[in-house]
């Protein structure tokens, strides 16, 4: 196959809009196998990426962020947009670092663990609502509403402003590439007025502390925190929602793993790392290639966009043995559900205490929960995130 050129920067933008309408499907775990099967790397004309499969060869580009840039998205002039560009997901170093740095501040694991009764609070109280009849839907009751509430009460988002922003999270991870633009307007506006309040009266949150925050002497510039405020609020919400639901079907579908769980609670980090690696939620972050280069001996040009398939490669044999089976116990389990190197997921220790917390009450609560209706699983509608739209589930035992 003969490398593709290089695009201009309407071109780039175009393609990306491609890609997005491109819906991930319940079956892509075959399509995967199937293609692993005989390819490394392969050209998809109908995203215009190049999609990378293997375990190391994705590593090697997480590694390499000279050759492959995660700012994909550039003003014409060749400026950054922070709020466009999704923060420190769409930045390479060194502007990378700085800001990544100050953020990261607030969710050191200490930090994190220090929220862990609040988030018991709210996950009971979501199941309180429960009735033990009816059963429940395990997203739209739990998994949708806990990092919703969680990262709202972070950033200091007021209780009545949060059912704006379920609306405005869905139509973000969306694949409508015109609404999700429009979207983030309406948060950034949001938050303009959130970060002008703060400054006049700051408070304890996460807001106040990025205002607060200082890189080299210097306050920082109000599109940062607009798109640090963004990428939390996009970044915590859809996915841990769907780490919660993949893992409740993977305790349904394994039902021996499930049984080995509820004998033994302690099992329960390592099988969620399993549901990670098994199920991955994102499938994908894009990579721009920076400059040409030769990637599975294929000559790649600079500025093609490139698609690290995370979900894959966490399928790929060489680094996991026997990677079709569900195994809670998995040990290592190097998978890469949280990315890997410079970008690697600043939330993995929130989104683990929040899953850890909903999967243990519920386990506890209704250990017989079963799916309702099994067959056909419907994802909600996205280009990366694969996560379930709903998922009802009932508690009575199935004999
Ligand atoms: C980055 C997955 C939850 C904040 C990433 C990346 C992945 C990921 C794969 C790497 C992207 C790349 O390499 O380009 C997940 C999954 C989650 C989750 C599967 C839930 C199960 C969260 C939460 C937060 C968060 C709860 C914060 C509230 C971030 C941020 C980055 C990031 C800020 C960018 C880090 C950087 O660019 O340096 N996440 N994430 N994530 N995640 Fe998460």
């Amino acid at each position: 196959m003969s490398a593709t050129p290089s695009y201009s920067y309407e071109e780039l933008q175009r393609r990306r809009t491609r890609q997005a309408s491109v819906l991930l499907t319940p079956d892509i775990y075959d399509w995967y196998e199937q293609m692993m099967a005989s390819h490394d790397l392969y050209y998809d004309e109908t995203r215009a990426s190049w999609l990378l499969f293997r375990y190391e060869d994705v590593m090697r580009v997480l590694q390499d962020t000279r050759t492959f840039s995660s700012q994909r998205t550039t003003n014409p002039d060749g400026s950054v947009d922070p709020i466009a560009s999704g923060g420190i997901l769409g930045m390479d170093p060194p502007r990378h670092r700085q800001l990544r740095s100050l953020i990261s501040m607030a969710f050191t694991p200490r930090a994190i663990a220090q929220l862990e009764p609040r988030i018991r609070a709210i996950v009971n109280d979501l199941l309180d609502h429960v009735g033990d009849e009816d059963g429940m839907d395990a997203i739209n009751d739990l998994a949708f509403p806990l990092p919703i509430i969680v990262i709202a009460e972070l950033l200091g988002v007021p209780a009545s402003d949060r059912e704006q922003f379920r609306q405005w999270s869905s139509d973000f991870v969306g694949t409508d590439y015109a609404l999700r633009l429009a979207t983030s307007k309406k948060i950034a506006a949001y938050f303009q007025a959130l970060v002008e309040q703060r400054r006049r009266q700051p408070g304890e949150d996460l807001v106040s502390e990025l205002i607060r925050a200082e890189i080299d002497g210097e306050r920082l510039p109000a599109p940062d925190i607009l798109g640090t405020c963004l990428l939390l609020l996009i970044a915590g919400h859809e996915t841990t929602t769907g780490l919660i639901g993949n893992a409740i079907v993977c305790l349904d579908e394994h039902a021996e793993a499930k049984q080995e769980l509820l004998a033994h609670p302690e099992l329960l980090p390592s099988a969620i790392e399993e549901v990670l690696r098994y199920r991955a939620v994102v499938h994908t972050i894009p990579r721009i290639v920076a400059v040409d280069t030769m990637l599975c001996g294929q000559e790649i040009k600079a500025g093609n966009l490139l698609l690290p398939l995370f979900a894959a490669a966490n399928l790929d044999s060489r680094q996991f043995p026997d990677p079709g089976t569900f195994d809670i116990r998995r040990d290592p389990n190097r998978h890469l559900g949280f990315g890997y190197g410079i970008h690697f997921c600043l939330g993995a220790p929130l989104a683990r205490l929040e899953t850890r917390i909903a999967l243990s009450a519920l386990l506890e609560r209704f250990p017989n929960f079963h799916r309702r209706h099994a067959g056909q699983l419907e994802l909600r509608p996205s280009s990366f995130i694969y996560g379930l739209k709903q998922l009802p589930i009932v508690f009575e035992s199935v004999s």
